[in-house]
């Protein structure tokens, strides 16, 4: 099968980094999760102090430096901000909680989408956001929208989070996810949207592994 860029946007929490983290092993693919490009940027201006003033993250941009290094211990790549490993950090529930407004700032968003572009230059890659099939790459050889139910994304997070020790509740995270589903669809920049040549997966009712039989299938395609 030749190298193509794998497109998958969609909601919080919808279990698109577990998709497309699979689908990268699956095919030996480099696995590019964008959102944790957002929060890096996020964290960066809590940090600073500055994540209600656009004008002064703005200026800060140049200083803003990201990266993704494989981690050996966990098997995957962990994000890097000015080159601290932050990839627990950026999930706390404080980062998510300023993340969509961060993101909806217009410059952020075209320094961190020429990154992602950059990084897909040799295909053979597997990209999740809200963006990819519709801004980063329009001409992505295979699209995917993933949808689930928002109690049953809310449930997935909630265990996430207990798990990682974390105190917080069904209700909260259910506000969180609503909410940014609301902010995610609404912005004004590239606002979260199915491309129109994107193939729908509701994974509500779907395991890992159903969901990599249906990947099987739309990949037959390319082969
Ligand atoms: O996938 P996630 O929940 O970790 O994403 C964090 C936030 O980043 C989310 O609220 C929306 C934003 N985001 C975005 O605007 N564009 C992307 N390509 C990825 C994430």
């Amino acid at each position: 099968m030749k190298k193509i860029i794998i497109a998958v946007d969609g909601y919080s929490s919808g279990g698109k980094s577990t998709f497309a983290k699979a689908v990268a092993a699956k095919l030996g693919y480099i696995f590019i999760d964008t959102g944790a490009m957002y929060r890096a940027v996020t964290l960066y201006a809590m940090r600073r102090g500055i994540a209600d003033e656009p004008a002064a993250l703005v200026a800060a941009l140049p200083d803003v430096h990201i990266d993704f290094r494989f981690n050996p211990r966990t098997g995957r790549s962990d994000v890097y901000l000015n080159g601290e490993n932050v990839e627990a950090e950026i999930r706390r529930i404080d980062v998510s909680n300023r993340v969509s407004a961060v993101s909806s700032i217009p410059e952020v968003r075209a320094k961190l989408v020429a990154m992602q572009q950059e990084m897909g230059r040799a295909k053979g890659i597997v990209m999740d956001g809200r963006d990819i099939g519709t801004v980063v790459f329009p001409d992505a050889e295979l699209k995917i929208f993933m949808t689930a139910d928002p109690h049953v994304r809310a449930e997935r997070r909630y265990k996430e989070l207990i798990a990682k020790g974390e105190q917080v509740s069904m209700e909260e995270i259910e506000k969180n996810i609503r909410e940014r589903d609301r902010q995610d669809e609404t912005r004004e920049v590239s606002p979260l949207r199915r491309a129109e040549d994107a193939v729908m997966l509701d994974n509500s009712r779907m395991t890992v592994e159903e969901q990599m039989d249906w990947i099987a299938g739309q990949l037959e395609r390319f082969e």
